[in-house]
This record gives C-alpha cells, structure tokens and sequence, in this order.
C-alpha cells in the first residue's frame, strides 16, 4: 500500500436548514483520530501557496469551510490534486504525505484538525530531504 493510498476523503453530514445548514466533527468517530491540534488558515492573498511540508507523525484533516483551494498530495513520485470546494468536505493527510495548497480563492478558510500538537520537529519541509525520507521508507 502507497502513501497515498492512505488518503481518505470525507464527506462529514450536513444538517440543511432553512436557517443554514450546520456539519459537525467528532474526534474518533468522523474522524479517525482524537483531535490534538486545530488551526485556521485565511486571509491568502491571490496567489500565494501554503503547506509545502509533511509530517514523521502527525495527521491532518482539512476541510474549506468557505471559498476554495487544490490541495496538491504527493510521495515523492505521483501527484493527485483534490478540489476542495465544499464546506462538509473532509480529506485526511497520512503522516508521510507531503502536501501544498494552491489557487485559493479570495476569503477561503481552510480548517486544519491534527492528531498531534504543534512540534516543528514533527515537519519535513525540504522536499529533498522529504524524497531521501520516502526512499527510506520503503528499504
Ligand atoms: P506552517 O506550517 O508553515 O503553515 P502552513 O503549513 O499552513 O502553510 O506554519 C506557519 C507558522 O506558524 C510557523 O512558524 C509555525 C507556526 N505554527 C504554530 O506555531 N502552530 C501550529 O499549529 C501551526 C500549524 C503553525
């Protein structure tokens, strides 16, 4: 099984109201981790990227909780790119995947949840070191 295999997609419910529709997240249940870590990306200026890095341990659920982004998910090798364009949309990071996010549109929230708290020395954030990592991963 690749890296990226490990990928899930999510579509979290979605309780729609005539008032406004709400979707819920619950740690070990929707998503297959408890939730150490939540953080929030906004206010991306036209054109610029996030992310450029993966984690030894942690994983991530990203979710576009308004506006849109690709979010880009490498191994090193082959590269998928998922449109994140819905607000109940969920896709999970392995550890060990490196990922980016590109084409944000202008008030994008991106909602990040972890599965571990902040450590930078969790990260990977050359990509040459990533690629050298990956190799080692499969001797
Ligand atoms: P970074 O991981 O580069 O952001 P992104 O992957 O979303 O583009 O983080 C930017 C800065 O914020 C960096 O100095 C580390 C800090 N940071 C924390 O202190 N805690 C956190 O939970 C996160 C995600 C980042």
């Amino acid at each position: 099984m690749g890296l990226l295999d490990k990928v899930r997609q999510f579509e979290f419910s979605k309780i729609c109201d005539p008032r406004g529709n709400l979707s819920f997240i619950e740690g070990g249940c929707h998503v297959p981790f408890a939730i150490k870590r939540v953080f929030y990306i906004y206010d991306v200026p036209g054109g610029e990227t996030r992310g450029g890095h993966a984690h030894y341990e942690n994983t991530t659920v990203l979710i576009a909780l308004s506006g849109s982004f690709d979010l880009h998910l490498t191994d090193g090798k082959e590269e998928i790119i998922i449109p994140m364009n819905r607000s109940n949309k969920g896709v999970l990071i392995p550890p060990g995947v490196w990922d980016s996010m590109h084409n944000f549109t202008t008030g994008t929230v991106c909602l990040a949840l972890c599965s571990h708290h902040y450590e930078e020395e969790d990260y990977i954030r050359d990509f040459e070191e990533y690629q050298e990592y990956v190799k080692s991963l499969k001797a």
